[in-house]
């Protein structure tokens, strides 16, 4: 591993990570305006690692509205596996790392569905992403036929070991696991900390039995209608080491209570 990338990995060192997946949402300018209304509400001395992910046209806008003692990271929504070439519309993970990235979400269950992304693809892309030193955060996630069908732990599974399949062991230091139930993303309906509980020591198992020490090391945190309302109930679980944010990060008040409770929790 180069010393970039074990300053990239390292540099996740707090006991939860809070992450703010704008989607498609926020220009540039609005962009700017969300760090100055973010740094104003976050209190001082916030113990979280917090991460704000922007669209790609937003990514420069918030490192320049950001200062060098914000406790706040920038983060991508996506990259494609090639360090270049004919890809239209595609951003590749050198231009992330230039835009002052280090972290990009990989296999978002809207990637999925609405973009066509394979397991293969997720898999490119988190080769890429630490071939670039940039630290994944892997999204798994089932719908609602796949749960009611009692097929959670299995889809997710299967999510997990298609998307890390061949990558060495070495980079999967500082992995992040995102768990997503389809189901309960946007939809105001979170999920159970319980249910979240068990398919999370499910993917630590996984992890632990098939690459050893990466399953302790790993981070496993949940998405899904997070909001000011039930953080503290998932906050509260040793299990949950953090949140993947949607619809309540695009309120700088809503986004620093959050990383306030997962900072006290
Ligand atoms: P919501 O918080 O809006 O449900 O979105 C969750 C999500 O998809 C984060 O990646």
């Amino acid at each position: 591993m180069t010393e970039e990338a074990r300053r990239t990995r390292t540099a996740f060192v707090k006991p939860r990570l809070i992450a703010g997946n704008w989607k498609m949402h926020l220009t540039a300018t609005e962009a700017a305006a969300f760090v100055r209304a973010f740094r104003r509400a976050l209190p001082p001395g916030v113990d979280a690692d917090i991460l704000l992910i922007p669209p790609f046209t937003a990514l420069d806008a918030v490192r320049r509205a950001r200062r060098d003692d914000d406790a706040f990271g920038l983060g991508a929504q996506d990259l494609h596996w090639e360090p270049e070439g004919a890809y239209t519309g595609a951003v590749s993970g050198p231009m992330l790392k230039d835009a002052g990235c280090r972290a990009v979400i990989i296999g978002h269950s809207e990637r999925r569905r609405l973009f066509g992304d394979t397991d293969a693809d997720v898999n490119r892309k988190l080769k890429a992403a630490v071939r670039h030193d940039l630290a994944p955060i892997l999204c798994v996630g089932e719908t609602p036929e796949e749960r009611d069908a009692g097929r959670t732990e299995q889809v997710v599974g299967t999510q997990l070991r298609r998307g890390l399949h061949d990558v060495a062991l070495d980079q999967l230091a500082g992995l992040t696991i995102a768990y997503e139930p389809v189901w309960a993303i946007g939809t105001g309906q979170a999920a159970d900390v319980r249910q979240v509980e068990a398919v999370h020591a499910s993917l630590r198992a996984m992890l632990t039995a098939e690459w050893g020490a990466v399953g302790g090391d790993a981070r496993i945190i949940y998405g899904g209608s997070v909001s000011t309302h039930n953080a503290r109930d998932f906050f509260g679980s040793p299990e949950i080491n953090g949140a993947l944010v949607g619809k309540t990060c695009l309120d700088p008040d809503g986004f620093a209570t959050l990383c306030q409770f997962a900072s006290s929790a």
